[in-house]
């Protein structure tokens, strides 16, 4: 069986960094194609629990995506989230998940171009990585043999 394809899940801040990917499409700039976005009102919104769960269900690698500091739309959601992901690559690394698969931006509405880029260069990166498997090992060894995730491929 071949290799499969890389999964990579963005959540995105509805006001900026989701229209900045909007923008991306609407102006037809071509990036790859291997992201699922998820839009949130607020990168203050996504939860750290959003992204284990991204990485239990098979994602290769988590962007999170807001305005740039101090444009949040709730005017501090993107300064609280900043704190938490900075705690989380800690985390994650503490998880054994490569920090290389975590990637946090700032992107407006106005940024189709940074977008784009940002997600050629995570995409490059996790083929490079290759796809995530301890995520999947370390829930099999807490849940115990045959009960790991099931992710409906592999
Ligand atoms: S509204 Fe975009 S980060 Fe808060």
């Amino acid at each position: 069986m071949g290799e499969r394809p890389i999964r990579i899940i963005a959540f995105l801040c509805n006001w900026c960094s989701y229209a900045g990917a909007d923008l991306a499409g609407t102006i037809r700039l071509k990036h790859r194609a291997d992201v699922r976005v998820i839009r949130v009102p607020c990168s203050g919104r996504i939860d750290a629990a959003f992204i284990l769960k991204a990485y239990e269900r098979g994602a290769d690698a988590v962007i999170v995506g807001g305005c740039h500091p101090g444009d949040c739309h709730y005017v501090s959601g993107n300064l609280s989230a900043r704190r938490r992901f900075l705690v989380m690559k800690q985390l994650l690394e503490f998880m054994g998940i490569e920090p290389e698969r975590f990637e946090v931006v700032w992107c407006s509405a106005a940024e189709g171009e940074k977008w784009a880029k940002i997600v050629d260069d995570v995409c490059e990166r996790i083929s490079t990585l290759g796809p995530f498997r301890s995520y999947k090992a370390l829930t099999a060894s807490v849940l115990g043999p045959g009960r790991e995730i099931v992710t409906g491929e592999e």
